[in-house]
């Protein structure tokens, strides 16, 4: 297998290194695993001009896996759009056609105090949010900022967007979503705005279609609103959760802070062929970059995410995910996570616990 690793900024390194580590423990075993480095975000524009290199899109293309650390710090918030890390993010999500972003929220029983929400409502939490990851709003065309006539007559500026879903993008995402609600527990809930929205009206109509596909699957749908509202009131109603791109990437934040720790959750981006990018759903953190003390538990699941959808080897995923809930259960916190009378570990002691437990 070969795979690209691309670390990117901030905290990057640090959480990759570790994943890394584990990686380095299966290849000891024998597995066939090979990586190789690349710049994207901020360290691709340093080092290349670019945030999303040809060499990276290259490597990247050519990998039957991307392992991805994190983009962006306010060093470039300055640059013009274009060379801004996110944009190189946004960029080979598109150019891999990763459109399916599996992200799931699952709380460890131990850190359920960590949670803001009162335990008894979080504990035993695992949704799954099958988010769109390459139309909707963030790619539709028109976009832009421009000069119009206002209602002084006078020019002023507008800003617009274009959200559009075709039916070909919707239909996809719904089979990857259906299809990892009969591997859980069979429910799935799609999340748009049919009410005031055509694009989301064509979204609900089409998940309606491809259902008749899968009579084991209890369908439901929910209005954006009323989804964020019960996702706070009771969390555990739900299995799988199906969305577009923009609704999706507010749900998941949301739903990543009910397991109290954005630093423990991973995610996937598919394309058709169950190639995917695998990165946690955290960002560079560049307050607390160089120092070893940042979470690499996401990376690390990370890595258990892509043995289990690109290199459809669950029993790997498995041993590394048991090798997570072991060091967590042994009391190894990074800071993050952190409470009163658990063990307070750096970066690359997590990292080290976690190789030791495989
Ligand atoms: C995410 C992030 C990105 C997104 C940003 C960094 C472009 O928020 O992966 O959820 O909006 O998709
Ligand atoms: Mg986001």
């Amino acid at each position: 297998m070969k795979l690209a690793v691309l670390p990117g900024d901030g905290i990057g390194k640090e959480i990759v290194a570790q994943a890394v580590k584990v990686l380095d423990v299966l290849k000891g075993e024998g597995a066939g695993i090979e990586m190789e480095y690349g710049h994207i975000g901020g360290a691709g524009y340093d080092a290349e001009g670019d945030p999303l290199p040809e060499t990276t899109l290259k490597l990247s293309r050519e990998a039957d896996a991307v392992l991805l650390g994190a983009v962006g710090g306010p060093q470039y918030d300055k640059l013009d759009r274009p060379l801004r890390p996110e944009r190189g993010l946004l960029r080979i999500r598109k150019e891999l056609n990763l459109f399916a972003n599996l992200r799931p929220a699952l709380l460890y029983p131990e850190l359920a105090g960590a949670s803001s929400l009162k335990p008894e409502v979080v504990a035993g939490l695992d949704i799954m949010i099958v988010r769109e990851l390459t139309g909707d709003v963030y790619f539709g065309q028109p976009r832009g900022i421009e000069m119009r006539v206002g209602p002084n007559g006078q020019g002023e500026r507008v800003g617009f967007n274009t959200m559009i879903y075709s039916e070909s993008e919707v239909r996809r995402v719904a089979h990857v979503a259906f299809g990892i609600a009969l591997k859980r527990g069979r429910r799935l809930c799609s999340v748009e705005k049919a009410n005031v929205l055509e694009c989301s009206e064509l979204w609900r109509d089409v998940v309606a279609e491809v259902a008749k596909e899968y009579p084991e699957v209890e369908l439901s749908s929910l209005y954006v609103d009323n989804a964020a509202m019960q996702l706070v009131r009771n969390p555990k109603q739900f299995d799988v959760i199906v969305t577009g791109n923009i609704f999706g990437d507010i749900l998941s934040d949301q739903a990543s802070m009910l397991s109290g720790s954005i630093g423990m959750l991973p995610s996937a981006s598919l394309d058709e062929h169950n190639k995917g990018m695998y990165e946690p759903i955290h960002g560079s953190a560049p307050d607390i970059a160089g120092r070893d003390i940042a979470n690499p538990l996401a990376t690390i699941l990370s890595v258990a995410m892509m043995y289990r959808y690109t290199f459809a080897d669950a029993a790997t995923a498995d041993r590394i995910e048991t090798a997570v809930k072991k060091v967590i259960a042994q009391g190894y916190r990074t800071g993050d996570i952190w409470t009163e009378g658990t063990n307070r570990v750096s970066c690359s002691a997590m990292g080290d616990a976690v190789v030791a437990a495989m």
